[in-house]
Parts: structure tokens; C-alpha cells; sequence
């Protein structure tokens, strides 16, 4: 039997951060021997928090020359929440910010849960392979069960972890760049590619049928929200990439910041202060140390004029490429209709390649 999932969570959070370092080192090498696979649940607009902790380090993997495939990840919208809410301008939303962003449609191929039948169906042989005291050890889900308050797990939040792997599986990815509340599902899944080798076999490449993906940790957390907690769209504490210079400037405004009009950049006691000169750091390219230096005894006022004026820089590019993006009727459906197509071609092969390992293969 395995040691239980994430029986160490420190110490596989520090196996994870070395392992990764030596990832990116391959990828400057020889970036074809990876392939990678993540994506988001499209709950809402992407903020620039998404952009600093998982859009630009996708954009950069994908540039390096990593095959990329990105699942907007619909059906996981419904694990902790009764309805779909506006999901069908949500998922073309996100599309938006990946193509405005630079990754190319032709190369990386972006697609949508629901749209992929064969994917889903991976979910049944692996759900097999999974105890459910497993599952329900799983750190993250229960997290989530948390936020969700009183609500009682639906199975499908106590699955997902498995279905996210056959998000990753059936594309044959060995690699997914994430934050570190998804280790456990990497470890799920490596879990799952492991017992489907030991249990069913394999097909007649009498190679294993999966690889044992693994997580590529990015930064992630970097940027808080307006108020100085946890950036989320619920809140309305987020700068969300598709608003207007206006839009950012008003919403700066009212950003929280404190009584001392000499900057600094000091996380533990000044949080609030802290991530905006953070925020700005990260739009300039500097380091936050420096940029507080540079400000002195502005106050508030001057930290966020300064803030204002670096977001609606360094996102102006972005934004008149997304809003050409959205003007154009068609071009999303189009794009997403042609991922879905490389998508299902992939995951249609791989569904037959594990019929024949478990000899279910009837054709
Ligand atoms: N669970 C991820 C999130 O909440 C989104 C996701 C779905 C994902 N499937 C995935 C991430 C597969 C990596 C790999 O953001």
C-alpha cells in the first residue's frame, strides 16, 4: 500500500520546490521532453493576481517551447457551488486573457471539460484505483469544503481530484505548473498513473499507459487584494486584467494604506502598504525594496498614483489586445471549437489505449 497522500506536507512541499528548479533546468535544455497540462475553473474574470502567480509563467514555459495544453476547467465550477452562474461568458472571458496574454491557439491547444467526452470517461477506471479515505484526507478538498461553510460534500468535490487527473492523464502530461495548494492532486495523480500500471496493465506499446506527472511550482500568493487580504473577486478587492485605466485608477483609490507618509516595504507590519509597492515592483520589474526607497515621504497619495500609473502600463498592451479580442464575433468560438478538436483526437486515443490494456477493447 502507499504511505498516505500528503503524509508530510512540509516535507513534500520541499521535495516539490528542489524538484522543480531542476525541472526548469531541463526545460533550458531540451524543452520537448515535457509536456504540460494545466488550467482554471472559470469562476470569474482573471485578475492580476492570476497574471503574476500562473498566466506569465505559462506564457513563458509555452514561448521556451513546451507543449502546452490548457483546460478551462467548467465541470469543476460545480464541485462547491449549486449553479453554473454565468459560465458561458466566463469560460470565453478567460479565453480572451490566454490569447491576449500570448499564448498562440495554434500551438497551445485550450478546451473546455465538458466539450471532451473521452476525457471523462478516463474518470471511471481511475475512480477504481482510489480509496475514499483517501479522497477525503486530500487537504485541499477539505479546505474547500470549509470555504463552502455549511454546505455538505458533494461527491463530486470529494472526486475531483480525480478527474482532475484525467485532466492531466489524458493528454499523457508530465508536467503541471501550479501553486502549492495543488500538490496533493499531483500526488493523486501520480498515484492513479502508478495503481493503473500495477493493476490493468498496458496496451500493446509495453510501455506503461501514463506518465507520473509533475507539479512545476510557480509563485503564487504574491499579489493580496486592495484591502490587504487574499485577492478574490468576491471581495471586489481585485484588479481584474480586462478593466480600463479608469476603471484601475478609481478602484486604486480606495485601495487601504496607513498613516505614515514614509513608504516602506515592511509585509509583516505594513501589510496593506507592503502590496502596493509589491504590486508596483512587479508591474516595473524592480525590486519592492527599491521602489519604496524611491517614493520616501509621498504617502499614500503618491504610492498609489505610482501603483496606478505602473498597472495601466504594464497591462495597456494586454488590454487593447483583449478588447480586440472580444470585438471580433466569432473568434473565440472559433478558437475554442478548434482546441476542443485537438483535444477530443487525444483523449479518443488514449480512451482506446487503455480500453485494450484492461481487454476491454471490442472492436
Ligand atoms: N484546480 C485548478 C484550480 O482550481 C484548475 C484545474 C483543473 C487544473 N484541472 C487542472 C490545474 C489540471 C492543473 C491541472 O485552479
Amino acid at each position: 500500500m502507499d504511505a498516505g497522500l500528503m503524509a508530510d506536507p512540509d516535507a513534500s512541499l520541499a521535495r516539490s520546490t528542489e524538484r522543480s528548479a531542476e525541472i526548469e533546468k531541463a526545460i533550458a535544455s531540451d524543452p520537448s521532453q515535457f509536456r504540460i497540462l494545466t488550467g482554471d475553473r472559470p469562476t470569474g474574470n482573471l485578475h492580476i493576481g492570476h497574471w503574476f502567480g500562473s498566466l506569465e509563467n505559462r506564457v513563458r514555459l509555452a514561448h521556451a517551447g513546451v507543449e502546452t495544453f490548457l483546460v478551462i476547467a467548467d465541470y469543476q465550477v460545480i464541485t462547491d457551488r449549486d449553479g453554473v452562474g454565468p459560465v458561458r461568458d466566463r469560460v470565453y472571458s478567460l479565453l480572451a486573457d490566454y490569447v491576449a496574454a500570448g499564448l498562440d491557439p495554434e500551438k497551445v491547444t485550450i478546451f473546455t471539460h465538458s466539450s471532451v467526452p473521452a476525457l471523462n470517461q478516463l474518470m471511471l477506471p481511475f475512480l477504481s484505483l482510489v480509496t475514499d479515505a483517501e479522497l477525503r484526507r486530500n487537504p485541499t478538498v477539505k479546505a474547500e469544503l470549509d470555504d463552502t461553510g455549511e454546505r455538505p460534500m458533494s461527491a463530486l468535490l470529494l472526486t475531483y481530484p480525480v478527474h482532475q487527473t484525467a485532466d492531466i492523464l489524458f493528454c499523457k502530461a508530465n508536467l503541471v505548473p501550479v501553486g502549492k495548494d495543488q500538490l496533493p492532486h499531483l500526488e493523486q495523480a501520480r498515484v492513479v498513473a502508478r495503481r493503473f500500471d500495477e493493476r490493468y496493465g498496458r496496451s500493446e506499446a509495453e510501455q506503461p499507459v501514463f506518465p507520473q506527472p509533475e507539479a512545476l511550482l510557480s509563485r503564487s500568493g504574491t499579489v493580496l487584494g486592495l484591502d490587504g487580504t487574499k485577492m478574490s473577486k468576491s471581495k471586489g478587492n481585485t484588479i481584474e486584467l480586462g478593466m480600463t485605466a479608469d476603471e484601475t485608477a478609481k478602484l486604486l483609490k480606495r485601495a487601504v494604506t496607513d498613516s505614515d507618509r514614509h513608504i516602506t516595504y515592511d509585509p509583516t507590519n505594513r501589510p496593506e502598504v507592503s502590496n502596493l509597492v509589491n504590486l508596483a515592483a512587479l508591474c516595473l520589474d524592480r525590486s519592492p525594496a527599491d521602489v519604496a526607497a524611491d517614493l520616501g515621504d509621498t504617502g499614500g497619495g503618491g504610492l498609489k498614483k505610482l501603483v496606478t500609473e505602473a498597472v495601466n502600463e504594464r497591462f495597456a498592451e494586454h488590454r487593447a489586445l483583449r478588447a480586440e479580442i472580444v470585438a471580433d464575433p466569432g473568434l473565440l468560438a472559433a478558437i475554442l471549437a478548434d482546441g476542443n478538436r485537438r483535444a477530443n483526437a487525444i483523449a479518443d486515443d488514449t480512451l482506446n489505449e487503455v480500453r485494450r490494456a484492461m481487454n476491454m477493447d471490442y472492436s
